[in-house]
């Protein structure tokens, strides 16, 4: 296996971390578990911790992020903190007049449309988010040999937010501009890769052993689309966080027919969402990167033998892979039931136990 890369600040203690060594690949003493927004509305502690304070603002609270983040990793057992924040907070730390809107989501006032809009994308400095830096360090002291994942939102899905000016279903306005101002759509991905990488760099600087870039709404793209105008900017990210040694983790929400290129733009283990097996995912990334994936979040509202059974054909398929880390196939539905979450974490750890 090696020694562990000096370059990032992960504690030496995570290094041999059933996580860690499923996202390179090597053997585990069981597969590792956790679980996209592990840490929020599903979770009553959470409602409390959150009580009264808007969303930017508790991101920006060192103490809170961290007890938000530590609570799934005491509650479910989970193999991996996630760092608690929103894609869009890089965004709102560089000036963007940017909102996140209960039951709605991040809101732009002023979306980003023209040449001009360009110049409010400054460059992201580690001073902009000395809150990450601290709150990372309070974790990493706290979880021990637990990973912290850190992650961003990929320029494609930042891009759907600063153009559509807020949640899209159809990116009507963000396809506007890549099909019919190729030139402009680059330069914003491109600044957006500068963004997402300096963000990324912050994390993994101040002590998180993996990270993982969200290009959630990519699936809305067919694979020509996406090698042509947004692979060059994601496999800039990786560019800018390899040789840290710590894995990157690249996942989109239904980009069956993309898992290949994720994975060519640079990234360790590819996310599946539940729409594609593991074993054809397999095929599909190629040798030598490791999975991630792939449980339906709704799966979890049918009862315990319907979510052993579902996990039981996901571990099935899994069998033969080099690298699996389980999770979701997307992130925690807000009214699920906590237990469900832990007892699903035993279960695959039980199941897998060598
Ligand atoms: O648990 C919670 O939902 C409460 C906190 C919260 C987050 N984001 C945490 C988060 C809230 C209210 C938001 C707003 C937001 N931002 C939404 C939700 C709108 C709603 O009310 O349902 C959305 C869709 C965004 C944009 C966003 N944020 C995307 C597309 C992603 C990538 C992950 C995905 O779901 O596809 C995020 C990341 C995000 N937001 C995380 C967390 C804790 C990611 C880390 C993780 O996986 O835990």
């Amino acid at each position: 296996a090696g020694e562990a890369p000096a370059a990032g600040r992960a504690p030496r203690s995570t290094y041999d971390s059933a996580f860690l060594r499923a996202c390179r690949r090597e053997p585990v003493p069981h597969t590792p578990v956790w679980f996209m927004r592990q840490a929020g509305r599903s979770l009553p502690e959470y409602l409390k911790a959150r009580e009264g304070i808007p969303m930017l603002e508790s991101c920006m609270r060192p103490e809170l992020v961290a007890e938000i983040t530590l609570q799934p990793v005491r509650r479910h057992k989970v193999d991996a903190a996630i760092y608690f924040s929103d894609i869009v907070v890089p965004l709102k730390a560089i000036g963007i007049d940017l909102d996140i809107k209960p039951g709605v989501g991040p809101v732009v006032e002023r979306p980003v449309r023209t040449r001009a809009d360009l110049d409010r994308l400054r460059a992201l400095t580690p001073e902009d988010v000395s809150y990450v830096t601290e709150a990372i360090g309070l974790l990493t002291a706290e979880l021990g040999a637990t990973p912290l994942i850190g992650f961003a939102g990929a320029p494609f899905t930042l891009a759907s937010y600063l153009v559509e000016g807020g949640p899209s279903r159809n990116h009507e306005h963000t396809k506007a501009m890549m099909y019919g101002d190729p030139q402009l759509w680059a330069d914003l991905l491109d600044r957006l890769a500068d963004i997402t990488s300096a963000f990324l760099r912050v994390q993994i600087e101040a002590g998180a052993s993996a990270v993982q870039l969200f290009d959630s709404w990519v699936g809305a793209l067919s694979p020509a689309d996406y090698r042509r105008s947004v692979l060059p900017a994601s496999a800039k990210v990786f560019a800018a966080t390899a040789g840290y040694g710590v894995p990157r983790i690249h996942f989109g929400v239904g980009t069956g027919e993309l898992l290949g290129l994720l994975g060519e733009a640079g990234a360790d283990v590819v996310g599946v969402d539940w729409r594609v097996p593991l074993d054809e995912a397999a095929r599909r990334v190629g040798p030598g990167k490791a999975l991630q994936g792939n449980l339906d979040p709704a799966v979890l509202f049918a009862g315990p033998e319907a979510v052993e059974a579902k996990t039981r054909e996901i571990l099935d398929a899994a069998a033969g892979l080099d690298g699996h880390v389980f999770n979701l196939g997307h992130g925690v539905l807000p009214t699920t039931d906590p237990d469900a979450l832990s007892r699903l974490v035993e279960y695959v750890h039980t199941q897998t136990k060598r």
